[in-house]
């Protein structure tokens, strides 16, 4: 708040929003736990999704409607849109599938569409037709469940901060971003993962954004161009994931995420840690043990990128430049495309875990340090039940 006060005289234009400014220990601290929301039975974010959501399906509606509610009800100051295609499947006899995404939007106000640029968060909710009755929990069940509760847990923080640059009025000289969670459908192959047969949501809406100009004289031409960091979260749920850093471009992003990582757990703040209060509790040695990464090329040279990389959502938006962090596991997890990728196979620490990651990846990535009130939430998570 002070920071912005002070630059404003100087360099009215330098940096809003591309800055980078860290979380605070008590931020990153406070950050919520998803609680029982994330009971694979009951919980009112993730039991929902753990069904089979094939495209054009009745699961995959049913699953949509949930996300759909979940916005109308509890994060009302986003704009949710539909984006929708059709295409025929290996598996379709002729027939059109219907391929619908989410797109939900967290703008700052009162901005116009091609002035905004946007941090966005991906994860595909349906799964894969075979085998039967299949459920994806980490296949990306999990990973959708980890962007509502994230975009729950920053929705006041980015409305107190742009109240204040409003009152300021800084949001008038541009250069602030929002938030973008894209939920997208057809990412599974129905038969064998071809470039025809997958993506047919991330395709399309690659595709139609490319075309959807901004008015001319806009400071980003289209919604790719909008696109300030494409953030893909994939096949995460499963314990002791290890991803690697896929991109020489983003890598500087990957290491705020690595370092972001390393201090969450230095904070005692990540529950699957061997270290983490609840599990010395359990240990009779009470002895440290080595601390694991889920992000482990922190300190990767730039130069050994070799260039190989996962076929997965991104892969349209990178063709048109957009500019991608890939968080996947590499090995995949074990339950990779087996009947045990289910509920009962989720560690829920390292759910929980990835998920105040992601919370905290984007808090600081919208500079939010200072606009989190977060004592209720912990009063909250000391008072509620948070096994399950
Ligand atoms: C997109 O598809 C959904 C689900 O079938 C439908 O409810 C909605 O009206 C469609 N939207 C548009 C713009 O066609
Ligand atoms: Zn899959």
């Amino acid at each position: 708040m002070l920071l912005i006060s002070a630059l404003l005289p100087l360099v009215p234009l330098l940096s809003l929003g591309t800055a980078y400014s860290t979380l605070s220990d008590n931020t990153l601290k406070g950050i919520p736990s998803p609680h029982d929301e994330f009971d694979i039975e009951k919980g009112a974010i993730l039991a929902p999704i753990l069904r089979p959501r094939v495209s054009g399906t009745e699961g995959n509606e049913a699953v949509r409607q949930h996300f759909l509610d979940f916005f109308r009800l509890q994060l009302p100051k986003w704009k949710v849109e539909l984006h929708n295609s059709t295409s025929t499947t290996p598996t379709s006899n002729g027939k059109e599938i219907p391929f619908v995404n989410i797109i939900a939007t967290r703008d700052p106000p009162g901005m116009d569409q091609g002035e905004i640029g946007r941090i966005t968060l991906a994860a595909h909710y349906d799964s894969k037709l075979t085998p039967t009755d299949f459920i994806g929990a980490t296949d990306s069940a999990a990973p959708c469940a980890m962007l509502l509760h994230a975009a729950r847990s920053l929705d006041d923080a980015l409305t107190k901060k742009w109240e204040m640059m409003a009152a300021e009025g800084f949001l008038d000289l541009g250069g602030a971003e929002g938030v973008q969670i894209l939920l997208l459908d057809g990412e599974e192959a129905f038969q064998s993962w071809t470039d025809t047969d997958s993506l047919y949501g991330a395709r399309a809406l690659a595709s139609d954004w490319e075309y959807a100009f901004h008015p001319v004289m806009s400071t980003y031409r289209n919604p790719l161009d909008s696109i300030s960091l494409f953030v893909l979260l994939d096949l995460l749920g499963s314990k002791g994931p290890t991803v690697p850093s896929y991109f020489k471009t983003t890598h500087w992003a990957y290491k705020n995420m690595a370092r972001l990582e390393r201090r969450l757990r230095e904070n005692g703040a990540f529950k699957s840690s061997p270290n983490h209060a609840s599990k010395l509790a359990k240990r009779k040695d009470k002895k440290p043990r080595r601390e694991p990464h889920f992000l482990i090329d922190e300190n990767k040279n730039d130069n050994s990128f070799i260039g190989g990389f996962v076929q997965d959502d991104h892969v349209p938006f990178m063709a048109r430049g957009v500019e991608v962090l890939h968080i996947i596991p590499s090995p995949f997890p074990r339950v990779w495309h087996e009947m045990s990728d289910d509920g009962e196979h989720l560690d829920m620490d390292t759910v929980e875990d990835w998920s105040r990651l992601v919370t905290a990846f984007v808090g600081e990535w919208m500079e939010l340090e200072g606009f989190f009130d977060y004592k209720k939430e912990k009063r909250d998570e000391y008072e509620g039940k948070s096994e399950f």
